[in-house]
C-alpha cells in the first residue's frame, strides 16, 4: 500500500522575513521525491508572506505552508488565538497540535488536543499530530502507556476512520532541541507500537497513517530514521532553520 511520506519544518518562536526569503528562494526549483510532501510551519505572523512569496516563485505544488497551532475553536472571544478559517485565507495546508512545548508550557490537555485535531479536520486541514514520551516516563518504561494515553482521546473524538487524514509525529521529549535522536531501532520500535495500536481498531487505517519521527533529526542521522519500516519522514525543529540542511533532509524522505 503507498504511503505519504512527510517531511516538516517546525520553526517554533524563531525566524523571520529574511528567513522566509532564504527559504523561498532556496526551496525554488526544489523538486520532493515522489509520493512526498514538504510542509514548513513558521510563526503566525509570516504565513502571509510565505503564502505570497511561494506562490509568486513559484515552489513545487508538493510544498506546503503549515501552521504551529491553531486555536479548537471556530471564532468568537478567544483574544491571541487563530482559526483555521484564518488559516485557510493564507493558504495554510497542515497544523501542527499538540506539540510537547504546547503540552508543557501551556499545560494544553490530551482532551484540548483531540478537539483540536476535530476542529482542524472539520475544516478540511491535515493535522499533524505530536505525542510523545518525556524521559523519565521512558526510564520508567511508560512509553507504550503514555502514547496510547495521548492517542486514545483523539480516537475517542474523531474515530479511526479519520485517522487515515491524520498525520501522527512521534517526538520523545528527551530528545527535543537536545542532539539525542532515538536510535533508529528505538524509533522504529515505537513507531511500530504506534501503528499496531491504530491497527487493533482498522488495519486498512493504520496502515495509511504517515508516522514522522521527531528529535534532534538532521542532514546525518536522517538516512538511516527515514529507512525505517514505519518512519514516514520527520517533524524537524533546529535543523530546519538551515535552508541547505533541510533540503538534505527533504531529499532523504522516500514515499513508499
Ligand atoms: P528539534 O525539534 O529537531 O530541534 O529537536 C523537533 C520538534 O520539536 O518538532
Amino acid at each position: 500500500m503507498k504511503r505519504q511520506a512527510i517531511v516538516a519544518a517546525n520553526w517554533k518562536m524563531n525566524g523571520n522575513l529574511a528567513l522566509i526569503e532564504n527559504m523561498v528562494s532556496g526551496l525554488k526549483g526544489f523538486t520532493p521525491s515522489a509520493n512526498v510532501d514538504v510542509v514548513v510551519c513558521p510563526s503566525f505572523p509570516y504565513l502571509a508572506a510565505f503564502s505570497a512569496q511561494m506562490q509568486q516563485a513559484p515552489l513545487n505544488e508538493h510544498i506546503h505552508l503549515g501552521s504551529q497551532n491553531v486555536s479548537e475553536h471556530n471564532k468568537g472571544a478567544y483574544t491571541g488565538e487563530v482559526s483555521t478559517e484564518m488559516l485557510k485565507d493564507v493558504t495554510t495546508k497542515y497544523v501542527i497540535v499538540g506539540h510537547s512545548e504546547r503540552r508543557s508550557i501551556y499545560k494544553e490537555t490530551s482532551t484540548q488536543v483531540a478537539h483540536k485535531v476535530n476542529t482542524v479536520l472539520a475544516a478540511g486541514l491535515k493535522p499533524i499530530l505530536c505525542i510523545g514520551e518525556s524521559e523519565a516516563e521512558r526510564i520508567a518504561e511508560q512509553t507504550q502507556t503514555v502514547l496510547a494515553s495521548q492517542l486514545q482521546p483523539v480516537l475517542d473524538e474523531v474515530g479511526i476512520e479519520k485517522f487515515a487524514e491524520i498525520i501522527i509525529a512521534y517526538e520523545p521529549v528527551w530528545a527535543i532541541g537536545t542532539g539525542k535522536t532515538a536510535s533508529p531501532e528505538m524509533a522504529q520500535e515505537t513507531h511500530q507500537f504506534i501503528r499496531e495500536f491504530l491497527a487493533q481498531q482498522s488495519a486498512d487505517v493504520a496502515n495509511k497513517v504517515p508516522l514522522l519521527y521527531g528529535g534532534s533529526v538532521n542532514a546525518t542521522n536522517c538516512n538511516e530514521l527515514f529507512a525505517q519500516t514505519d518512519i514516514d519522514g520527520g517533524l524537524i525543529g533546529g535543523a530546519s532553520l538551515k535552508v541547505d540542511e533541510f533540503k538534505v533532509i527533504c531529499s532523504a524522505a522516500k514515499g513508499t
